[in-house]
């Protein structure tokens, strides 16, 4: 399949040839697997932004394919591998993970490691798998904490006796169990053992506490051990029975979290104008607040995306308006309202002219200088974060260039919102109009700061949290 290998070879996600051709992730998934066939049209932008690599003509006779791939598209799935005659059966998770476009992290026991390689793994993967908690190469920023926080999931298959115990009595002395200690995100247990292990008593106990906990299991299944002569329950579930629970766990929490809410994003520049040909405008792209306004969409929010002019496509099940001035978003924002959750991502000129000059402003013979009048442009943020119909949770960006933590603090408490994204968008750093960002999230009673990421992965992450907010919010109010 041409579109497969293209994907391969350019090294692009599913995702970002999705973002560039204006459809989403899963039918760029589809037709990579050869589920679907796209429209003139779109195959037409897909050859556009494949440099003419993949045409219409190659997705009229796709290889077949036994890939379902779907509801696990972009899922940030971290697989740990402990030491059972099963792990074997974990590289064909990892494919079929890797097939339906997970973000894929590996973490493998030292016994896990006696029965699979980690180049094997690392091969089928795509990335080398985790095994040291004292690794210097990934622990200089507490990279064991990093693994726990940054996966939507955590699935151990096979889960060995040892560790389940281990995890019921909060070992944490290697990174697995480290890990699993520090993750907030749902786990997934697969157990594999001899029938007389999880018969034990010992096993039966850890295992109702872990169901306790909040931990989900597939399986042992019944049959045949793959240690010869053994049988009953012990086996490992089958790839695809933990390919379905891992949907259903990320289904439960993930699903549609702000479905019935109205959001609106801001995103983009605003263009001043100095005269009839001229603008006051900065670098801004757009990206991150298009972003978020799709990940919100897919979050089940309804989106309302007041854009500033961009050279990007409007996001996809999204309401966009189209806006030039910082006078034209105020309107087009009050006009929006209410909403539940507002998400600032605009950068909002601070100056406009006092009066832009009706015709083109001429050079004046002799002069060297000129200066132009200006005088502040309104404060969208604030107006809206202070004004009478606030949403229930008010979110801004910050683009500083020094002291961005402190300076975010600060802007936090004069604009009266909830939250300040802030970033450092000094020229070096590439944050405006790049893919990437590192932003600090500034809230009353902490600041989170987040590793440097794709645009993409912030938006996520941010509406992650603002899911996590409205849930508390709802259980503080019950
Ligand atoms: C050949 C062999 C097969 C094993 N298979 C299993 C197994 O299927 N399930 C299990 O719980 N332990 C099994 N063990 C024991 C574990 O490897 C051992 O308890 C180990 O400490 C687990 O470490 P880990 O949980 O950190 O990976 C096996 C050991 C050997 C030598």
């Amino acid at each position: 399949m041409k579109l497969a290998l293209w994907l391969k070879n350019s090294g692009t996600s599913a995702r970002e040839l999705a973002v560039r051709v204006e459809t989403t992730q899963a039918t760029i998934s589809r037709l990579k697997n050869g589920h679907a066939l796209p429209s003139l049209e779109l195959a037409g932008r897909i050859a556009e932004a494949t440099g003419g690599a993949v045409t219409a003509n190659d997705f009229l006779d796709p290889a077949p394919s036994e890939r379902p791939g779907n509801g696990l598209a972009g899922a940030r799935i971290l697989l740990i591998i402990s030491g059972g005659i099963a792990a074997y059966k974990s590289l064909d998770l990892i494919r079929r993970l890797k097939e339906r476009d997970c973000e894929l992290r590996v973490i493998l026991t030292r016994a896990s490691q006696e029965f699979i390689t980690p180049l094997s793994v690392g091969a089928l993967a795509g990335a080398a798998p985790f095994t040291d908690l004292f690794d210097a190469r990934t622990e200089f920023d507490v990279g064991h904490i990093r693994l726990a926080r940054e996966c939507e999931c955590i699935v151990v298959a096979p889960a060995t006796a040892d560790l389940m115990a281990k995890i019921a009595g909060g070992h944490a002395g290697d990174l697995a169990t480290a890990v699993l200690l520090a993750t907030d995100a749902p786990i997934l247990l697969a157990p594999a053992m001899n029938p007389h292990m999880w018969a034990n008593p010992a096993t039966r106990r850890n295992v109702a506490r872990l169901a306790q906990d909040g931990v989900s299991f597939i399986g042992p299944a019944e049959g045949e051990m793959a240690e010869s002569g053994e049988a009953g329950t012990g086996r490992m579930s089958e790839v695809p029975e933990i390919l379905r629970a891992i949907e259903n766990l990320i289904g439960h929490s993930g699903g549609e979290p702000l479905k019935g809410k109205h959001v609106i994003v801001t995103s983009g520049p605003t263009h001043e104008p100095i005269d009839p040909v001229r603008y006051i405008a900065n670098r801004s792209s757009g990206k991150q607040g298009h972003a978020i306004a799709s990940a919100a969409a897919r979050a089940g929010a309804r989106v309302t995306l007041m854009t500033g002019p961009v050279e990007i496509p409007d996001p996809l099940g999204v309401e966009t308006l189209h806006v030039a001035t910082a006078a034209d978003m105020l309107k087009a924002v009050e006009e929006a309202l209410p909403a539940d959750i507002a998400i600032f991502a605009a950068a909002v000129a601070d100056w406009r002219m006092t009066a832009p000059a009706d015709q083109k402003l001429k050079k004046k013979p002799g002069a060297q200088e000129m200066t132009l009048d200006l005088v502040q442009n309104p404060d969208i943020l604030k107006l809206v974060a202070r004004g009478h119909k606030r949403p229930g949770l008010v979110v801004g960006f910050a683009a500083e260039t020094q002291d961005v933590v402190e300076n975010a603090k600060a802007k936090r408490r004069a604009k009266g919102c909830d939250w300040i994204l802030a970033n450092d968008v000094t020229h070096a750093r590439g944050v405006m109009g790049g893919e990437k960002n590192a932003v600090h999230l500034v809230m009353e009673d902490k600041t989170e700061d987040w590793p440097e990421m794709t645009k993409q992965q912030v938006a996520e992450k941010l509406i992650v949290r603002v899911a996590e907010h409205l849930a508390h919010a709802k259980a503080g109010a019950e």
